[in-house]
């Protein structure tokens, strides 16, 4: 098996499937459900989208943490030529939504503005094509995409906390069953960050699994229904200091790992946070930076003078 291992981080990389299915030759699978991913009625439509990919190479071949291709069919680029490939976060656990790997998942976001200049709205292609499917409908898929945002093949040696904002949720939905459907008694915590307590994803679910499981904790950050002391917004960084108690005792261990996914926006605040609270060890920090508050930093310095450690996972987009 071709299995690389980190000696400082002591994480054993996985081998994973990628690429069974190229935009030139998609593989066909039907829908089996599409459903609104939120509890409650929200101006954000996001939904959670089935298919069953039983008896095509994806099936039992897709980790919680890749992602999947799909070629919205009959639909044109506003440059008139077809749509190209989007790729999709799988929601579902390593073993499928059935425990069997045939039916896998995607959380998706309807995306709807408004063009400032012209007052058109505008719709999403690829996300606006899958929300209106129906069961029975058939997609043309591609993937596995992304080997490393993945879980370790010795999960169960560490412990996690992940950031997701918005359906960065998705592969975290996956990952935390992963673990806790094989017996993980380390510690772990999701932070998830959205606009409103309407437009939380899969709450029910992942309330059930912190009720029933003493060593996962959920925090939710909401963005706009009141603000922190010192007037900033509930972001899932601040979760760093405001929810300290929970946070702390697991990311100082030294087999802990951090995983962030969703808004791009989020990244250079999750960095800051992590440094300025002395969480260094997630971080590459240049010695160009020494002496500069990471509260600092800017977007520039992600390029080149502050990267993620072996110990920190980033899927933004
Ligand atoms: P597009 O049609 O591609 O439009 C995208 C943007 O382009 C619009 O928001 C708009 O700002 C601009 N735009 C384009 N044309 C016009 C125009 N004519 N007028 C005005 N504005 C225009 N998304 C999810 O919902 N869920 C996920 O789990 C998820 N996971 C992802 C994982 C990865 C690794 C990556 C890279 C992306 C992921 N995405 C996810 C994003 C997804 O791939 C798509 O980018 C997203 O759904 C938007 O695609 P679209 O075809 O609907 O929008
Ligand atoms: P806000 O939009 O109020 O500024 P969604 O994708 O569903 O819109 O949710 C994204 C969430 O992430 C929102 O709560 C949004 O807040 C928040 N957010 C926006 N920018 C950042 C950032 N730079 N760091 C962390 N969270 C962010």
């Amino acid at each position: 098996m071709n299995i690389e291992q980190n000696r400082s981080s002591g994480i054993v990389y996985p081998e994973v499937a990628v690429n069974l299915y190229k935009p030139k030759n998609p593989v066909e699978v039907p829908v089996v459900e599409n459903r609104i991913a939120t509890e409650q009625i929200s101006p954000n439509i996001i939904r959670h989208i089935t298919f069953d990919v039983s008896g095509t190479g994806l099936e039992g071949r897709i980790r919680s943490g890749q992602s999947v291709g799909i070629v919205p069919e009959g639909i044109t680029e506003p440059d008139g030529k077809p749509a190209k490939v989007r790729l999709y976060s799988v929601a579902s656990p390593s073993r499928g939504e059935d425990g069997d790997g045939k039916i896998i998942s995607l959380t998706v976001k309807r995306v709807i503005e408004e063009n400032p200049e012209t007052q058109n709205l505008f719709l999403g292609l690829c996300s606006n094509y899958l929300s209106d499917l129906n069961p029975g409908d058939t997609v043309k898929m591609t993937g596995p995409n992304g080997k490393r945002f993945v879980l370790p093949e010795n999960a169960h040696d560490f412990n996690y906390v992940f950031f997701a904002t918005g359906t960065g949720v998705a592969p975290f939905r996956g990952m935390v069953r992963d673990l806790l459907e094989t017996g993980f008694d380390g510690q772990m915590a999701l932070v998830f960050g959205s606009p409103y307590n309407t437009d939380l994803l899969y709450p029910g679910e992942f309330r059930d699994l912190a009720d029933r499981h003493q060593n996962f904790h959920y925090l939710t950050s909401i963005s706009r229904e009141g603000r922190r002391l010192d007037g900033s917004k509930h972001y899932v960084q601040y979760q760093l200091i405001d929810s300290r108690e929970i946070l702390q005792p697991i990311v100082e261990k030294d087999n802990t790992l951090i995983y962030i996914c969703g808004l791009q926006g989020m990244e250079l605040g999750l960095y800051q946070m992590l440094a300025n609270e002395g969480y260094d060890e997630y971080l590459r920090i240049s010695d160009e930076l020494a002496g500069v508050s990471p509260l600092e930093w800017d977007r520039a310095d992600l390029k080149k003078r502050v990267r993620p450690s072996e110990r920190l996972f980033l899927e933004v987009y």
